[in-house]
Formats: C-alpha cells, structure tokens, sequence
C-alpha cells in the first residue's frame, strides 16, 4: 500500500492507523482480534493531550540544563531527569517512553506496533504521522515521530565535542545514536493509557 505524500498529516495518520488495524485484522489469535479496534479521534486527542506536556517537560529540562551546564553535565538531563519526568507521568497512570532504531540505551527497545512504527519511519524518514491503536486490554498506545533539533546535535550529531563523546562512551559502550543531522527522524515518543 503506497502512502499518498499529498495527502495532510490527518489523512496519512488514518492511513497508518487503518493499515495497521488490517494487519492485525489478519491475525487469528483472539488478542489480536481484540487489537483491531482503532482508536477513535476522541481517543487520539486524549493522548496527545497527555504527551504534550511531557514533552514539553523533556524538551525544557535539556535546554535549561545546556544552558547552566554544558552539554556534559546536560547528559544526566536526557540519561537522568528524562526516567524521571517519565516516572512522574506514571503517578497520572500513563506509561511514557522513546525509542529509537538507532539506540543509545538498549533499554529503550521498541516492542510490537512501535517497532511497526519505526520501521514505518525508516523508510518514510520525512513524515510526521502520528499513530495510535488499541491494545489488547483496552488501553491506547500513541505515539509521534521526534526529529532532531540544534540542541540535539552535542549529543547526536556527526561532530560531538570530545569531552561529551567520551562521556556517552562511559556510560554507553554501545551507544548507536550519534552521526544524525538536523531535521532527521531521531526516533518516537510514545504514551499509554
Ligand atoms: C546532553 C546530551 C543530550 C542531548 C542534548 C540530547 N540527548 Fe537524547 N539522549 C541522551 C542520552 C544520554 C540518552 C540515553 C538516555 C537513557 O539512558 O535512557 C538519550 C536518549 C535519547 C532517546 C531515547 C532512545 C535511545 O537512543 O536510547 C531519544 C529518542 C533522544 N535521546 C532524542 C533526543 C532529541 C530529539 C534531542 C534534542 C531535542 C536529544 N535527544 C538531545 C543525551 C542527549
């Protein structure tokens, strides 16, 4: 199936959602029967509602932290006060999180639809569709593509500055998610609830 890129991010978010609720339409186990509902607009508008201010909340914690303290120290705003900002969302009873193809922690790993979604992104790596289904015990999964800013590139870009790459290389031997350009798709965030 072949995404129009005429059509408005609205119409391609449906596409997406209805695409994946007839991939899972297919499936024979009563669980994924149950994932067929799509998530009504109500539903979407809901948890984009939830995540907005999350996001806002991520975004704020690194840049003030840049600014105070350098792009080193800042690396416990992302490492740190991102867990705990999203913790803190799990006292309203979402579950929040971000994943990547490309990951710095492994315990970010996409499982099911979001890997679904990811692989949607690697070869669309322009589009902004968001996405959203119904999971087996009722709750929805959204999530919303994140591209990488100005701010990101100290710590994702092709040129990180030595002190802060052999920081990352401390805490992350293995870290996957450096060599990014402004504007590119960086991963998704994502809210259940
Ligand atoms: C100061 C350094 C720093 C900056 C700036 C930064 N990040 Fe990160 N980023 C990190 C670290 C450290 C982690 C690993 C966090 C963890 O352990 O969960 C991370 C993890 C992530 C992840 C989770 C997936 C993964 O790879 O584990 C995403 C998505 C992400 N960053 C996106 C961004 C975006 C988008 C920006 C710009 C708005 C940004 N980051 C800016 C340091 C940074």
């Amino acid at each position: 199936m072949k995404i129009d890129p005429h059509l408005t991010p609205k119409h391609s978010t449906w596409l997406v959602i209805l695409l994946l609720a007839s991939i899972f339409a297919g499936g024979c186990g009563a669980e994924e029967k149950a994932a067929a509902r799509k998530a009504t607009d109500a539903e979407i508008m809901k948890a984009s509602q939830a995540l907005a201010p999350i996001k806002a909340q991520l975004k704020q914690a690194l840049v003030s932290s840049m600014q105070e303290h350098g792009p080193v120290k800042a690396i416990d705003a992302c490492r740190l006060e991102a867990p705990e900002i999203i913790q803190a969302a799990a006292a309203n009873g979402f579950e929040v999180g971000r994943t990547s193809t490309k990951l710095r922690n492994a315990d970010n790993a996409a499982e099911g639809s979001l890997a679904t979604w990811l692989e949607f992104h690697q070869s669309t790596p322009n589009s902004d569709v968001k996405h959203a289904e119904i999971l087996p015990d009722g709750k929805v999964l959204y999530a919303e593509p994140m591209f990488v800013a100005p701010v990101c590139l100290s710590c994702h870009g092709e040129n990180i500055p030595t002190e802060v790459k052999s920081e990352l290389d401390r805490l992350y031997p293995n870290d996957q998610a450096i060599g990014f350009k402004e504007n590119d798709f960086r991963g998704l965030i994502w809210i259940k609830l």
